[in-house]
């Protein structure tokens, strides 16, 4: 049976996510993400993901110390880093880093599962000052170390712009991390689990996953997003652009869901969100152009008779923009948070393992023979 991108097809049992597409709900481990929003910090949820419960108090203080301790990079990483940031796009040069983090990784091929663990923590607080060192050697200034008095999200904004983030920023930026952090079998995910499943490293699977996470279908539009709004450039330009670009048929970035039939739950928290930061900015033009946008699509989409709704990257856009962050760092915000998920998904994949390998039906030719080179047409 041909199933195009494998629509429908199960390819794992998890216990990290559930993702009800027809209802608009995810859980992770069982907990609404609307509750872990409200209630939970990033660390919290990667000890979720990681551990299968939330922790108390103790296993927090635990979870969190390790997470700072291992933030601070190897300097032959941050040479590298210093190296490409420059020239290459942001995901591409953390795909390298975390390879070369990888390769001096001492234990870098003990794929046993509580290594396995270590080096996902590690990886999950290093890909934290990875992209922090990233986004300012593009500008050309120095990387900052990382403060071990700071969550992940609040040094992210510290290690990028040299000052500390008030509670608003950084509270913002960690749920943000919160309803990133996993999402059942996404295309990056299925592809760390792939890479898992041959029993490769750690960090392996976690360059696959970025890699796929890069592209503009998956977790690249959200700056694909940020690009549209500014094409689109006014309220008053949002409905024609949106008519104009559905005319051609070109897709609209942070619009439909492989896994969604109705709203992603996750677009609306992150809605009211980039509507507080930029009512305090005192600025809500982004706002604005993104509701023209949705009200559009609303109505383009009911006349097409088509189920397609805004998804997590439509608001996430204007929420890291309005927080200072560069458009072309946005994506690697997406792989700062998904990391835990993609770690626990390793962990899951290799600790009941088969490798991955489907089929496929064959529509060439049959039956030719080499000719010499001298016959050939
Ligand atoms: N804008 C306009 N049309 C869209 C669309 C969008 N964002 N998303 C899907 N469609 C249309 C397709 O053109 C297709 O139309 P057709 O049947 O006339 O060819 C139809 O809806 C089905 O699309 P398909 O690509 O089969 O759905 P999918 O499940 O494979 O795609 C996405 C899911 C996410 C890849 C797709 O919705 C998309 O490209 N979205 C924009 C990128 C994005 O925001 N990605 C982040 C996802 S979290």
């Amino acid at each position: 049976m041909d199933s195009r991108g494998l629509d429908g097809v199960v390819a794992a049992v998890t216990q990290l996510s559930r993702v009800r597409g027809e209802e608009g709900r995810l859980t992770y481990a069982g907990y609404e993400i609307e509750d872990l929003a409200e209630n939970a910090t990033f660390e919290e949820t990667c000890h979720l993901l990681w551990f299968g419960r939330l922790p108390n108090r103790d296993e927090l203080e635990a979870t969190t110390r390790i997470l700072r301790r291992s933030a601070p990079l190897d300097p032959r990483v941050l040479e590298i880093i210093r190296s490409a940031a420059p020239r290459a796009h942001p995901m591409s040069v953390l795909r390298t880093a975390v390879s070369a983090a990888g390769a001096y990784d001492p234990e870098g091929e003990d794929g046993s599962a509580g290594t396995n663990l270590c080096k996902g923590i590690r990886l999950t607080a290093q890909a934290v000052t990875m992209t922090a060192a990233i986004g300012r050697c593009r500008n050309g200034e120095e990387p900052i170390a990382p403060r071990e008095d700071l969550g992940l999200a609040a040094n992210l904004l510290y290690m990028l712009r040299g000052v500390l983030p008030d509670e608003i920023e950084a509270r913002t930026l960690d749920v943000a991390f919160v309803l990133h952090a996993e999402h059942g079998m996404n295309a990056s995910t299925f592809a760390a689990r792939i890479a898992a499943a041959t029993l490769t490293d750690l960090h392996s699977a976690v360059v696959a996953a970025i890699g796929t996470l890069k592209g503009p279908l998956h977790g690249g539009a959200n700056e694909g997003v940020m690009r549209m709004l500014m094409q689109i450039g006014s309220v008053e330009q949002a409905g024609p652009w949106v008519r104009e670009a559905l005319d051609r048929r070109q897709r609209i970035m942070g619009f439909g869901h492989r896994a969604y039939r109705t709203l992603d739950p996750r677009a609306p928290i992150l809605r009211s969100m980039a509507a507080r930061l930029q009512e305090r900015a005192g600025d809500s033009k982004w706002l604005r152009i993104s509701e023209r946008v949705q009200e559009t699509m609303r109505e383009e989409m009911e006349r097409r008779d088509r189920k397609i709704y805004p998804n997590v990257d439509f608001y996430s856009a204007s929420v890291y923009y309005t927080l200072g962050f560069p458009m072309e760092l946005f994506t690697n915000i997406f792989a700062c948070a998904r990391m835990p998920g993609w770690v626990a998904h390793v962990l899951e994949q290799q600790r009941d393992n088969r490798l991955i390998r489907p089929g496929s039906e064959y529509a060439g030719p049959d039956g030719l023979r080499v000719l010499p080179i001298d016959e050939r047409a």
